[in-house]
């Protein structure tokens, strides 16, 4: 019998949102870093680099959470909403890593770079979960905010993509209804 672990490993995956204490070991998220610097990428830019925030740091990015919903909300004239599960959506992560893609001068290049560092992230998400890992990627004001730069220390050329909140699942949510890609495909033939 055929065995195709990576299909398997695609079908099985799911976001997870709640982590146990398990704390992932530094050795463990290197080898996931090593494989998500694998990511298919034009003209060799590997475009990638990874800003990893763990330990104590991890209560710090949780508080600049709070401090960027409290400004939004100042400014729109809108309830907070419950700071402390955002913050614990931070928090309760054993890591917290970020995909930050190094900007080309090439607006092109750019645009080729951001899918390279966007697949480098899912390859990740996968090597994470075949190792029991769960992951959240996320894209809100963690990622947009401007002041979560000096937090991360980047350069003017680098913008980050999104993060991922890895830890050993509490729960996995169940599977979404996805539509079959019969539905989706046009065969030209
Ligand atoms: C580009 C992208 C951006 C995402 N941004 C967020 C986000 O900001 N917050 C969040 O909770 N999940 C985010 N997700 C996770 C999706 O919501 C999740 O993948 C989707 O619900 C499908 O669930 P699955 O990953 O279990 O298949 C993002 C996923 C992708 C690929």
């Amino acid at each position: 019998m055929e065995e195709f672990p990576v299909l398997d490993t695609v079908r099985q995956r799911r976001t997870v949102y709640r982590f146990t204490d398990r704390q992932i070991e530094r050795e463990v998220l290197s080898e996931l870093l090593e494989a998500a610097a694998n990511a298919p990428n034009h003209r060799h830019t590997e475009p990638w680099r990874f800003i990893v925030v763990r330990g104590p740091a991890l209560a710090r990015l949780g508080e600049l959470r709070v401090a960027l919903q409290l400004e939004r909300s100042a400014r729109d004239g809108k309830p907070a909403g419950n700071l402390d599960a955002m913050r614990e959506e931070v928090t309760q992560a054993s890591a917290v890593v970020y995909v930050v893609q190094h900007l080309d001068p090439d607006e092109r290049r750019r645009g080729e770079d951001y899918a390279s560092c966007a697949i480098s992230a899912y390859i990740l998400q996968l090597t994470a979960w075949e190792r029991g890992i769960g992951a959240r990627w996320s894209t809100g004001q963690l990622i947009t905010s401007p002041k979560v730069r000096p937090f991360l220390g980047l350069a003017d050329d680098e913008q980050p993509v999104c993060y991922l909140a890895l830890g050993y699942p509490d729960e996995v949510p169940r599977p979404w209804r996805k539509r079959s890609a019969q539905e989706l495909t046009r065969y030209i033939e």
